[in-house]
């Protein structure tokens, strides 16, 4: 039988049953009347660290029914996108990403085209009627169904679009990892409820529900029991508001992940400022196994623009949360988020939002200029704020960020750092490898002899030299792949 129970809310359909060929020794499926023979799916991605996620788990679902992911369009059996709205560029590059793939299905008879995400959720009809050779649909609290939407079109009923919300009280599912990695996503609350008032995401991902502390507790034990599962990185749109609706929070679900033997490190993303809580700061602190990072999207240092954009805090207290947090966590690494240019945005307060990317001291961000969206409150306000000026601001922010981080950057220097490795390639022709530290900044080393593998190795790293963007390091120690107990080490 195949293992697809267990990961989520499955339809009331037929089941996958896994049989070899005793013949050829190839694995195939069947799934009602329906024999899947070995298969291949390309799939493309965009957007945030969720919808990866997603798309690592309806990879994982599709393996049931015979597919093997491939990165060459050419040799797929179906196509796959997962779509992201937040803003007109990831929208844009999925509609004439769409347009080509017409030409593929011209090419290859029996080519099955579906789209999954934040676009399928609120367009997915639309789409499919007006997309002759786009076969199905799939909203965003669906993908644990995957595979009875692939058996339909298979069976020959294609042309539909499923995006229907959960509406089960309980967000329950177990988490999938994919092969050999020691790091893993564990989503633990879906859907968001803030309503920014420039915001799409709570028209395609529905409102917030979190899993069960003792259900993700024992999710992460067990990763970290049977997977190899050394780091975790707690995911959700606004993952700070986690438990509220079951009496639990975050900081309560840190505390229990602490305890666990053999998970070095717990990271956590996307947070809200105004769920920013005393409890959590002090978590910071206390924790051993916590990231030194923090990403704490500010969105703007302006407090007219932040009431326009409904984010529910003042400039003044959020740096008031980054002094509680730097004073917990004397160690802390912050980022954030910048919009510039929204609606009818002037001078003044872009100018504040400089000022504070002076007092913030952030190790990087993350910049956009405002994109309208359709269906959000600021949409239906008038904007009279020119786009070239929205470009020219964004440019403005971005320098005056650089120049900031390159001067943090400049004190790590002679510094050493402890780091998972997690990959290797060439940089100015010198072969080096990567990591992210504890802190969460990349830094780049050149091994010792070109033939030593370091992948998924624990090292320690001395900082050599720092850019705005990147940092340089030598080797100081290799510990190996068992994690050195990184939460009793002083190495940031
Ligand atoms: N839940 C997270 C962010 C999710 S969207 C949070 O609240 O921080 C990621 C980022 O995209 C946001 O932080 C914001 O900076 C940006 N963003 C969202 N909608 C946008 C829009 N309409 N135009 C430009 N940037 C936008
Ligand atoms: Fe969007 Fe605001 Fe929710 Fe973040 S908190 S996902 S910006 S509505
Ligand atoms: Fe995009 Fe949806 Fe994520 S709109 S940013 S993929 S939640």
């Amino acid at each position: 039988m195949a293992t697809a129970s267990g990961l989520g809310t499955r339809g009331e359909g037929p089941r996958e049953i896994i049989t070899i060929d005793p013949v050829t020794g190839e694995k195939m499926v069947t799934m009602g009347d329906l024999t899947f023979p070995p298969r291949k799916v390309w799939m493309k991605t965009f957007g945030c660290q969720m919808n990866y996620h997603d798309s690592d788990r309806i990879a994982a679902h599709l393996k049931d029914l015979n597919f093997t992911k491939t990165e060459e369009l050419d040799e797929a059996d179906m196509v796959l996108f997962n779509t992201c709205a937040v803003r007109d560029l990831s929208n844009n590059k999925f509609y004439s990403q769409l347009g080509e793939i017409k030409h593929a299905k011209k090419k290859k008879n029996g080519l099955v085209v579906g789209i999954g995400g934040c676009v399928a959720q609120t367009e997915g009809k639309e789409l499919v009627k007006k997309y002759q050779h786009l076969d199905f649909a799939f909203g965003t609290d669906v993908i644990d169904t995957i595979n009875d939407m692939v058996f339909r079109v298979y069976a020959g009923d294609s042309k539909f679009t499923i995006n229907s919300w959960d509406r089960s009280e309980n967000f329950s599912i177990e988490t999938k990892v994919s092969a050999d990695s020691p790091q893993a996503f564990v989503n633990i609350i879906k859907g968001c409820n803030k309503y920014c008032t420039y915001c799409i995401v709570p028209y395609t991902r529905g409102k917030e529900r979190s899993r069960l502390m003792a259900e993700v507790v024992e999710d992460v034990r067990k990763l970290v029991k049977y997977q190899g599962i050394q780091e975790v990185t707690l995911l959700g749109q606004n993952v700070n508001s986690y438990g509220k609706e079951n009496g639990e929070t975050l900081a309560m679900l840190i505390t229990e992940l602490d305890k666990i033997d053999g998970l070095e490190l717990i990271r956590y993303t996307t947070s809200h400022p105004y769920d920013v809580s005393d409890e959590l700061i002090a978590v910071h602190g206390t924790s051993k196994k916590l990231s030194k990072h923090l990403h704490l999207p500010v969105q703007s240092g302006s407090a007219t623009v932040l009431e326009r954009m409904h984010r529910e805090y003042t400039p003044e207290h959020y740096l008031g949360l980054l002094e509680k947090l730097r004073a917990a966590q004397p160690e802390i690494v912050l980022s954030t988020d910048i919009i510039a240019g929204f609606v009818n945005e002037t001078e003044e307060e872009h100018q504040d939002t400089l000022d504070l990317l002076s007092k913030a001291q952030f190790d990087f961000i993350y910049s956009y200029t405002y994109s309208p969206r359709a269906k959000t409150r600021a949409d239906k306000m008038e904007d009279l704020l020119p786009v070239d000026v929205k470009g020219a601001r964004l440019r403005q922010i971005q320098a005056h960020q650089l120049d900031i981080q390159n001067k943090i950057h400049q004190t790590m220097i002679g510094k050493t750092y402890r780091m998972l490795v997690d990959s290797d390639g060439h940089m100015g022709g010198t072969k080096k490898w990567k990591g992210r530290t504890n802190c969460n900044r990349i830094v780049h080393f050149v091994p010792e002899t070109i033939e030593q593998d370091y992948k998924w190795h624990w090292v320690d790293v001395k900082i050599t030299s720092a850019t705005a963007l990147s940092c340089q390091g030598e080797l100081v120690k290799d510990l190996g792949k068992t994690a050195p107990s990184l939460s009793q080490s002083l190495l940031q």
